[in-house]
């Protein structure tokens, strides 16, 4: 069975070394995440777009100024992503296709 996917998001909030950001901001943040893309029906798999998947990850290398999201496949990285960015990251890039120009902090590309 396929699975149609929008966007993949990559959050560094809890990593075990604890190097980018304060381990309750990020605990606070994945938690914020997983409450908002439940919230906004991200996972509905019925979704035009496809579903919005999350990951929790150990660390992106970028490990200061965190937490850190990477949103795939767009190469945006977002850092000093507290739960307070949560709503607005998901609402204006992953929904509206907007991505926050001030809290991107690297951008990649793969072509
Ligand atoms: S610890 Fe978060 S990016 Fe490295």
């Amino acid at each position: 069975m396929s699975l149609r996917v929008s966007h993949h998001l990559l959050l560094c909030a809890t990593a075990s070394k604890a190097a980018c950001c304060n381990p309750d901001v990020g605990k606070a943040s994945w938690a914020r995440l997983k409450e908002m893309v439940k919230q906004l029906d991200l996972e509905n798999v019925e979704r035009p777009e496809g579903v919005v998947l999350r990951s929790k990850v150990d660390c992106l290398r970028i490990c200061s100024d965190g937490p850190i999201m990477l949103i795939w496949p767009d190469g945006i990285w977002y850092g000093g992503v507290s739960a307070e960015r949560i709503e607005a990251i998901l609402r204006e890039h992953v929904i509206g296709g907007q991505p926050r120009e001030g809290w991107i902090i690297r951008r990649t590309a793969n072509k």
